[in-house]
């Protein structure tokens, strides 16, 4: 799953993205894979450290803070990492070296020198959101450096008119420095990308799509990808760039590289061996706003530094909270933390998530009234309905014994159950979980049809059908045992 600021504790957004991840990652241990499920908190950037500056913190005393309130949402919404990790680790600082310094060796590393604002009050140079000025286009005040919120128009910071430094409020002064960047733009990038994005199944449809607008030429007949700026300047919060001094890694290359920075902490000496296997597959899950990333830079990072590419990005929409959009740093609407200190069940929100995703990038809404409804419908009057119908008497007139022989009846609403293992499977591994629990919950529905149609409780009423109310309740307790593990 993608690696979350360090800047902020999880929104709901964060918890669905794990949901969406853990179920998937049960299911296939369900199959007999074996699975190492990793994330890790991207630690870096010129946001993360001016937020700690702000907190009077080091940016390492900033981000261990935000590491340390991890924990409580994982466990709380049954989340099982197999480990959690950070960007600023041993591991991440050595592999992201090792993955430039590669790509250097191929040629494939550049330098320019380019002209940024810089704040001489603070002493650096100003990531985009940090300079503020008149919209070059309508004239709106205060607006940030590379878009306009009040006419949507597009623009470099330069172009604006008054810009200030949203940190210090001085007029920022252009600086030239020299830059590091990774050839994206060259034959083979290009070359790669395209054969690496258009592998079938590799990118849900609606992704290629969009990505391949990259690919598309210009006015210069050169495709629309550019080369990537790799570098920032002294000072940041990130890793050095080998061979210079005063020069750190942009956040966005070292980000994914705790994906194996991670990976390598679980595994430990294991860790080359493991990744060599061709047999190993790495799988992303991510949100639609950091495609770009992870589609192609990502690749051509692990291609062109002799590393095993992704085999599926699995990208999955944002969550509105009753239709509202919410923002990506504070969230909005419902905080999972105080969902668990109400003591609701981390299930039902699993649940009730699950029944909204799709394999498709498309927005699902979390809505409080429709939330209600559904756990008390599915969960509470189909599902446990099940159990609560046959558990009791089977404890107090049985012993908690099961009857040997369920009869034909109830062997036949079994097997269809059992039956269902397969297709259930299937939509699970595409990642259709709301399907899957379509199917799951039609099948509830027959049970406790079996369950209407027998009356367990009048049976009960009959000492002359102890037998028959052994059976139906046999057949109750072995349907909800399988309609649990669906
Ligand atoms: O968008 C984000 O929240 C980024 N921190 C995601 C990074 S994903 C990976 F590249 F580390
Ligand atoms: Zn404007």
């Amino acid at each position: 799953t993608a690696l979350p600021y360090a800047n902020a504790a999880f929104h709901i957004g964060h918890m669905m993205e794990y949901i969406q991840a853990d179920i998937w990652v049960r299911f296939q241990r369900m199959r007999g894979h074996a699975v190492h499920f990793v994330c890790a908190d991207d630690a870096h950037g010129a946001p993360i450290m001016i937020a700690a500056d702000k907190a009077g913190l080091t940016p390492q005393a900033f981000v261990a803070q935000i590491a340390a309130g991890r924990r409580q949402y994982l466990d709380g919404f049954h989340i099982a990492f197999d480990h959690w990790h950070s960007t600023d680790a041993p591991e991440n600082h050595e592999l992201a070296q090792d993955i430039y310094r590669a790509l250097r060796r191929e040629g494939l590393i550049v330098e320019r020198t380019i002209e940024q604002f810089f704040d001489p009050a603070k002493g650096m140079f100003l990531p985009d959101r940090f300079i503020k000025g008149t919209c070059p286009r309508c004239g709106t005040p205060d607006q940030y450096g590379d878009n306009c919120e009040s006419c949507g128009a597009v623009y470099q910071p330069t172009e604006l008119k008054n810009p200030y430094s949203a940190l210090s409020g001085v007029t920022p002064v252009l600086k030239s420095s020299r830059h590091f960047f990774f050839q994206l733009s060259s034959p083979r990038a290009i070359e790669f990308l395209k054969g690496w994005t258009q592998t079938p199944g590799r990118l849900q449809p609606e992704v290629l799509n969009k990505i391949s607008e990259w690919f598309a030429e210009g006015e210069d007949g050169k495709p629309l990808l550019a080369d990537w700026d790799i570098s920032r300047d002294a000072p940041y919060f990130g890793i050095r760039i080998p061979d210079t001094d005063d020069k750190y890694f942009y956040v966005w290359l070292d980000a994914p590289v705790g994906y194996l920075a991670s990976l390598k902490a679980l595994l430990g000496v294991g860790y080359e061996q493991f990744v060599a296997d061709p047999a190993v597959e790495q799988i992303h899950f991510i949100g639609k706003d950091i495609v770009t990333f992870h589609t192609l830079f990502w690749p051509a990072m692990l291609h062109f530094s002799g590393r095993k590419v992704p085999n599926h990005i699995f990208v999955h929409g944002f969550i509105t909270v009753s239709g509202a959009k919410m923002s990506k740093s504070r969230g909005t609407g419902i905080s999972p933390l105080r969902y668990l200190e109400l003591g609701l069940n981390p299930e039902w929100l699993r649940y009730y998530i699950a029944a909204k995703l799709n394999a498709r990038v498309e927005d699902i809404d979390f809505n409080p009234e429709d939330f209600i409804a559904r756990v008390n419908s599915d969960l509470v009057g189909k599902f446990v309905n099940i159990a609560s119908r046959a558990a009791g008497f089977l404890n107090k007139r049985f012993e908690g014994h099961l009857s040997a022989d369920v009869g034909v009846e109830g062997r036949m609403l079994l097997d269809t159950l059992r039956g269902q293992s397969e297709p259930i499977g299937t939509l699970f591994e595409e990642r259709e979980y709301g399907k899957a629990l379509r199917e799951i919950m039609a099948l509830a529905d027959r049970v406790n049809g079996f369950v209407d149609l027998h009356k367990p409780w009048e049976l009960a009423k009959r000492p002359d059908q102890a037998a028959t109310l052994h059976d139906v309740c046999t057949v109750c307790i072995e349907a909800f045992r399988v309609l649990s593990v669906y």
